[in-house]
This record gives C-alpha cells, structure tokens and sequence, in this order.
C-alpha cells in the first residue's frame, strides 16, 4: 500500500529535489503540494511547484498557501537559493496556475477525508499548519505522521547562530505546531550538514543520470556558492530531500531520540531557536521525534535512484 502523502514547500532549489523524490517514487500518493512563503515570495514558490510537478509529471494538485508569517515581515532567502529560488538558471517558471483553495484549508480537508492516514511532510516555515491548526485543532489527531525540515537538534542553526531558517522565519508558526499535539518527527539542520551533503562533484554526477538528474543538480547553481562561502559545508547540503527520503523510508534515520521540544518567540539572540530537552530536565513528555543522524550513502542512493526516473 502506497504512502499517502501531503507535501507543504516554500519550493526553493533543495526543495525541489525533495519534490522529485516524492513525485516519482512509486511507493508514495501525493495527495496535495501546499506552497507557503519562505525562500522566495509565495507567487514564486507557488511557480517553482508547478514547474516540478509538471517535469515530474505528477497530476497532485498544488495550492496557494500563506503569503507572509503569522506576525513578523516576510523573510526570504534568495541570496541563497537565487532570486527565483531554482538557481537562477532560465527556468521558464512563470504562466502555471495552482488549483483553486487555500493551503490551510486543504490541510483540513484532506486529513477530515484521510483520518490517521497522511504523512505531512513540512519542507518551509510552518505558516500554513499552524493556520490550519487554529482554524481546526482537531486535525492535530488526524495525521498519521508530520515529519518536518526545521530546527536542530544540535542547536547551530543557518540563518543566526541558534535558528534554523524554517522556524526563524515564523517562529509563532513554530510553536504553534510543537504545542499542538501532532505526532511531530523533526530533521534538522544538523542532519543535512552531517549526513545529507554532496560533494560538488557528486552533485554534478547527478547529470549523467537522465534529464531529472540534470535539473537536481543544475537548480543548485546558487546553492553551491552559499554553502562554500556562508556555511563552509564541503558541497552542498539537502535539508529538505534528506527529511523527504526519511519520510518515505523512515529506516534512513540511524539515531533518533523522543524529546520535549519548544520554540523561542521572543530572545534577543536566541529567536526562533529550537529547544531540545534532550536531558529531560523540564520534566516535560516528549512532543517530538528528533532525529539525529541518517545514513548518507542510502540517502545518496535513494537521490541517484530519483534522478534516474523518466520525466513525466
Ligand atoms: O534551513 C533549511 C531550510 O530552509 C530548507 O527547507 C530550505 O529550503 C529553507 O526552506
Ligand atoms: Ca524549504
């Protein structure tokens, strides 16, 4: 039986990849691609899913989500990923229409019409669950799992010392949803940094697996400048695509933990910083899966395996 899956992006070029690893995967339905700002402006976003969708040629409907955070000004990271979020490469991504609907009411439809059934998978900021979770608190008991690019279980984040971008952006978002009671299972920076890095020369090899191969790795054009001169990775890391190959075959992750989990709203230095009481010394019950480590040559695997598909 095939993983019912509901992917909410904020489609920027690691993003894409983790489309690609959902899209073509035959042990996977995609329900639904929820789009939300976060790396480019929502319209991008929504542009750069459209685009990934048809190359793929999955016929899962995309919505249009949050155009901005719960509270805060729009943070967007085009100095990371390119001013269209897809390396900046010519793409045409522009004319496509997403399906009719708001994200956050897809989200509520689909788990009402799919009790204890979807995996959601969280690739951007949390603004379209945490609306779907004000608006209906009930679907909080209705997923089957929710698995989420955010934080880190290390505590070094990207975009300041202590927050990882997804849960900087919307930090409100955040911990609306690490409150909430969902079965929440989280990968974080860490991750990616550790175990989820190609090298550039792997990346490039990506090419000479078939036309997904070369999008995979030609979308990275920017991606590749950031991580030599801001995070120093040896390559390029894959937060989103490592948190997606986990999704869909959850024995990748090699050490995980059963943690309490808080989000900072309001630290001067620490916003948006992901808390894990790894010690238990809160004396609070464990609200997330954190997992800690993956197995990088499976992950790699699962990538080349993806690139190698047909196009849609
Ligand atoms: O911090 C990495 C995360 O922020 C990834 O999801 C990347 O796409 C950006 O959204
Ligand atoms: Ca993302």
């Amino acid at each position: 039986m095939s993983t019912k899956l509901i992917i909410d992006t904020d489609t920027g070029s690691d993003d894409a990849v983790a489309l690609v690893l959902a899209y073509t995967d035959p042990r996977v339905e995609v329900l639904a691609t929820t789009v939300v700002s976060g790396n480019v402006p929502l319209a991008l976003g929504l542009q750069n899913a459209l685009y990934t969708a048809e190359l793929c040629g999955s016929t899962a409907p995309v919505y249009a989500g949050a155009d901005r955070p719960l509270l805060r000004e729009a943070v967007y990271a085009q100095d990371v990923h390119g001013a269209d979020g897809m390396g900046d490469i010519g793409l045409p991504l522009t004319g496509r229409v997403p399906a009719p609907g708001h994200a956050a009411d897809v989200l509520i439809d689909l788990a009402h019409r799919h009790p204890g059934e979807i995996t959601l998978v969280t690739l951007g900021p949390l603004t379209n669950l945490a609306l779907a979770l004000r608006k209906d608190p009930e679907i909080a008991g209705l997923f089957d799992r929710v698995v989420m690019m955010a934080g880190a279980g290390d505590h070094i984040g990207n975009i300041k010392p202590t927050a990882e971008f997804n849960i900087y952006v919307d930090p409100e978002a955040a911990d609306i949803v690490y409150t909430s009671g969902l079965p929440l299972e989280m990968v974080g920076w860490d991750v990616s940094r550790k175990d989820a890095t190609l090298t550039e020369a792997e990346n490039t090899a990506l090419t000479e697996l078939g036309p997904l191969g070369v999008f995979c790795a030609d979308i990275q054009r920017q991606l590749i400048v950031f991580c030599r001169e801001v995070t120093k990775v040896d390559g390029i890391d894959f937060p989103d695509p490592v948190t997606m190959a986990y999704a869909i075959d959850p024995t990748l992750a090699t050490e995980a933990i059963d943690a309490y989990v808080r989000v900072e709203t309001t630290g001067t230095h620490t916003l948006g910083m992901t808390i894990v009481d790894r010690l238990g010394v809160l004396g609070e019950q464990p609200n997330t899966r954190v997992v800690l480590a993956a197995d990088h040559d499976r992950f790699v695997a699962m990538l080349r395996e993806a690139c190698s598909r047909p196009v849609g």
